[in-house]
């Protein structure tokens, strides 16, 4: 049996609708865009019926689930219509832009009781597992997540939206694509940031009324077991670093989300362990089989659990506005 899957939003729904033909337990039954040669090039590509309206896609098509690739400022009414016809869903990340419209959605979903799971694919790693496994039951004194690309390149270039130069759109670099990282880090540590203390700089393009969002944001992060570390995410430069280093008395371990491995020293043993595992494809499948089983506890990042990454990201941005060092509320 397949779970029968839509996409909403011809971006990154790509990356999802070309997972298909490595998992057996879903099919992709549609895609839907606004953009009519995007929603053309995308349904021609995966050969499945396309809809300019998520509505009539939703009738024509009666999916088991909806994977929602929009951006987050267009996704808090698609989510509450799917869910409140008893359509699974999963949300890329972010799962919002900001806290009010997060606490909006978790509602909807806990009322309607459906399935859901948030693109935060990291959590999927079998990195992420393996180092999980490496520090378990040992006191992580530092966390340091470095996160540096060249996304503002790829918008100054066109190959992505505009939007990435406006912070109440794409979010800036923490809040659109900090919260990865953040969130595997949650995952890995299995604890959550206490508090916060952040800034943001913009060495390469100076605000201005056109170019909202910082490049560059530190946040310095205390958790509640009272491990202390720091996240710089930084959009201007053309390379591509994605780690998170965990130190304790006797390891110190990296993740290498970029190159799916995890290096370091453990007891003394060097380690290098490299992966070749999809996890995109895992987050696929796992959906698909949650909707298949009607079991919630096989997704690894609910909507529920990643408010707890946004809030991190959230009240950072709110601590570079204000300067203040905050504490990140509970969830
Ligand atoms: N998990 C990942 O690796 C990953 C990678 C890239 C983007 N993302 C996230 O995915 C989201 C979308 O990013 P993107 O880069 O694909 O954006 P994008 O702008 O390239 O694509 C979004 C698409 O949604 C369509 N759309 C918007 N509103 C719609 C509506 N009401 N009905 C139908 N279609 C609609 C747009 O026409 C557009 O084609 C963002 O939140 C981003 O952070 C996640």
């Amino acid at each position: 049996m397949k779970a029968r899957i839509a996409i909403i939003g011809c971006g990154i729904g790509n990356k999802h609708a070309s997972g298909f033909k490595h998992i057996t337990n879903g099919e992709l039954v549609a895609m839907c865009d606004l953009n009519e040669a995007r929603l053309k090039d995308s349904t021609g590509k995966f050969g499945c019926a396309g809809f300019a309206n998520f509505e009539e896609m939703l009738d024509k098509t009666k999916p088991d689930g909806v994977m929602v690739c929009t951006p987050p400022y267009v996704r808090m009414p698609l989510i509450e219509q799917i869910a409140e016809r008893g359509i699974a869903v999963f949300c890329e990340k972010p799962p919002a832009g900001e806290m009010a419209t997060a606490r909006a959605v978790k509602r909807a979903l806990e009322r309607h009781k459906v399935i859901n799971s948030v693109g935060f694919m990291y959590r999927w790693m079998q990195a992420a597992d393996h180092i999980k496994a490496l520090i378990a039951g040992r006191p992580v004194v530092v966390c340091q997540i470095t996160g540096i690309w060249e996304v503002l390149y790829w918008a100054i270039n066109g190959h992505i939206s505009s939007d990435y130069f406006y912070r109440d759109r794409a979010g800036g670099p923490l809040l659109e694509q900090g919260v990865h990282l953040i969130d595997v880090s949650r995952f890995v540590l299995g604890d959550e940031v206490a508090r916060v203390h952040a800034r943001g700089a913009n060495i390469i393009h100076p605000l201005s009324d056109t170019f909202t969002t910082e490049e560059t944001i530190q946040v310095s992060m205390q958790w509640r077991k009272g491990t202390l570390g720091s996240h710089v995410h930084c959009w201007t430069h053309h390379g591509h670093i994605f780690q998170v280093l965990c130190a304790g008395v006797d390891f110190a371990l990296t993740l290498d989300l970029k190159d799916n491995r995890v290096f370091g020293m453990n007891n003394g043993q060097r380690v290098e362990q490299s992966f070749t595992d999809d996890y995109y494809v895992s987050e696929l499948r796992g959906f698909c089989d949650a909707i298949l089983r009607k079991d919630q506890k096989l997704i690894r990042g609910n909507y529920a659990d990643s408010c707890h990454t946004l809030a991190v990201a959230a009240t950072a941005m709110q601590s570079v506005d204000t300067g203040i060092d905050l504490p990140v509320p509970a969830w």
